[in-house]
């Protein structure tokens, strides 16, 4: 059974140029990308296409061109490294809850197509966009526990034992959870799959819900300012 969500569909769209980085020299790769780039209308989409993993190519891009893009993991490992760079159509905000709160909406929405696939009986698409998901899920729990907590933390004098305590927890379950969904896949199950699907959804959603209502409320309050250089640190976490 496909969920009703209310969630939204901020995803990588159909429109999205991709772009087959895989036999290029990291030179070469930088500058077909900045040729694409400078060139593109504000709020295109790319998939960067890569053998390896594109950390040098992003960083330098960041340098450059800071505030002008977004990007996120599709898919981090063989065959190729997966890419979403999205050239920007309005300025970064100072501000933590807007970006992170994007981002969420962002893996909700993958979740959301990877259901979809599911529900219509696609083991093979289902795979390939909960792959999606999941790596943009990796990586979010990862700019929050490697980041953006430790800042919190610090900041708020709670080391760790505060509500970034709760939701590292929380982040374990949904770990936990994902990795069952992985495994349907794998024994092709698909009905197990959309009911541990169902499961995901409501705690993805409470959780998501506590920071973006309370975490990153308080972080653009604490980080007033600062937010810039505090998203500089995560956009360069994988
Ligand atoms: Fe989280
Ligand atoms: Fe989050």
């Amino acid at each position: 059974m496909l969920l009703k969500t209310n969630i939204s569909t901020k995803v990588p769209n159909n429109t999205m140029k991709t772009l087959d980085l895989t036999a290029a020299s990291p030179q070469d790769q930088l500058q077909t990308l900045e040729q694409a780039f400078l060139t593109a209308a504000p709020g295109t989409e790319f998939q960067l296409q890569t053998s390896n993993p594109p950390d040098e190519l992003l960083s330098t891009m960041i340098e450059t061109y800071w505030g002008q893009f977004d990007w996120a993991p599709l898919n981090s490992g063989k065959p190729h490294w997966k890419t979403l760079l999205r050239k920007r159509g309005e300025p970064l905000a100072d501000s933590l809850h807007e970006f992170m709160a994007d981002d969420h909406a962002r893996c909700d929405a993958l979740f959301a197509q990877a259901e979809e696939s599911g529900s219509t009986g696609n083991l093979a698409e289902t795979k390939q966009r909960f792959q999606s998901f999941l790596t943009g899920m990796l990586r979010h729990f990862n700019m929050e526990e490697k980041g953006f907590f430790i800042e919190f933390d610090k900041r708020t004098g709670y080391r760790g034992g505060g509500p970034t305590y709760v939701m590292r927890e929380e982040h374990d379950q949904l770990r936990g959870l994902l990795e069952q969904m992985g495994g349907f896949l794998d024994e092709g199950n698909l009905e197990r799959y959309l009911s541990a699907g169902e499961t995901m959804l409501i705690l993805m959603e409470q959780h998501n819900m506590k920071e973006e209502h309370v975490l990153y409320t308080m972080a653009d309050q604490m980080f007033q300012g600062e937010c810039m250089e505090l998203i500089k640190k995560l956009l360069r976490i994988k």
